[in-house]
């Protein structure tokens, strides 16, 4: 019962951290100029409901962490048994810095939605503080087995893993709206604005990647070290399946990249019925990959409270 709370704790505060990264990081890259009115709007009305589930989920977190090292359901609430892990652990350290970030940016997206020039000019302290927020999560977990050098490459690696993760999974998310709304009158958008942004999530997406296979072949060189263990363990399964759902995403973008987005540029302007039917069939093929990497995510959340396979 702790262990499955834990484990939708873990899995809503990871959703809820990686998409305030990649939808507060989206228009520094999607948008050569300034990010449509409309599009703004949505976004700064998601990014604070988004930033009050990573505190909610966080502080969610932090009570089933305390009940799994206390052993018992009673000390979910038991207020001496969190303060414990609080003042007492190197995880409630980092946990309360960790949630008095994420209140501070609650705060930060409140003033980014009330600001009428939001849309304006680019925003860089919501991406700063979401970006440190979901990096932060490499200062717990099993990153932090190692000391010394061994230690510091880890942290970096996991950091680099996190922030990857974050700026794809999280742009899908806008990227699914754009796609699905701007045939309609509303966001300003036309085909070739929108062609601009895919080929620029495109140049994002080539970076997340190579950063995603690299920082995750370091993590699982320590977690992990050989191919045996990653056969023939619990830890090394569930693993597998996390590659196997990775490369469902890769699939889908490669087949988004040297496919659909080519083929919406071969439609003539007066075939809109056409567009839309591409245009929903790529949509569709976004919201794919946003799903498999959902599925990652709880992949993650479950290996994050299981033993390394190392050594096993
Ligand atoms: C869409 C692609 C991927 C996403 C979204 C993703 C996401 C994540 C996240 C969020 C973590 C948890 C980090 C933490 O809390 O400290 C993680 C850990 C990890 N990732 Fe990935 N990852 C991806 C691809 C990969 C790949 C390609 C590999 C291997 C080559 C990999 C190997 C690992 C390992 C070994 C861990 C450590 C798990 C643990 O805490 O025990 N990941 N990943």
């Amino acid at each position: 019962m702790i262990e499955a709370g834990l484990i939708i704790a873990r899995f809503l505060h990871y959703l809820a951290t990686t998409a305030l990264a990649g939808l507060s990081l989206f228009p520094l890259y999607a948008f050569a100029g300034a990010e449509p009115e409309v599009l703004s709007r949505w976004r700064q009305r998601w990014l604070l409901w988004i930033a009050v589930a990573a505190l909610l989920s966080g502080l969610c977190r932090l009570a089933f962490t305390a009940a799994n090292m206390s052993g018992s359901m009673s000390d979910l609430a038991d207020a001496e048994t969190v303060w414990a892990v609080v003042h007492d652990t190197g995880f409630g350290h980092v946990w309360t810095l960790r949630m008095l970030l994420a209140v501070l940016t609650i705060g930060v997206a409140a003033r980014g939605l009330r600001s009428k020039a939001a849309a304006a000019r680019p925003n860089w302290m919501m991406p700063f503080l979401a970006a440190i927020l979901l990096a932060s999560l490499a200062g717990t977990g099993h990153a932090q087995i190692e000391e010394g050098w061994p230690g510091v490459i880890h942290v970096t690696s996991n950091t680099a893993h996190l922030l990857a993760a974050g700026a794809w999974l999280g742009g899908l998310i806008p990227l699914a709206l754009i796609l699905h709304r701007y045939l309609g009158t509303d966001l300003n958008v036309g085909p070739k604005d929108v062609d601009r942004i895919l080929m620029r999530f495109s140049g994002m997406g080539y970076v997340a990647v190579a950063t995603l296979i690299g920082s995750g072949l370091v993590n699982s060189w320590f977690l992990v070290g050989s191919l045996s263990v990653l056969l023939n363990t619990p830890y090394g399964q569930i693993l597998l399946g996390k590659l196997a759902l990775f490369g469902g995403m890769l699939v889908l973008a490669v087949a988004n990249r040297f496919w659909l987005v080519p083929s919406m540029r071969t439609v003539q302007p007066d075939a809109a019925d056409e567009l839309a039917v591409r245009s929903a069939r790529l949509r569709n093929h976004v919201l794919g990959e946003q799903f498999l990497g959902w599925m990652v995510l709880l992949a993650v959340s479950i290996l994050g409270t299981m033993q390394p396979a190392v050594g096993q």
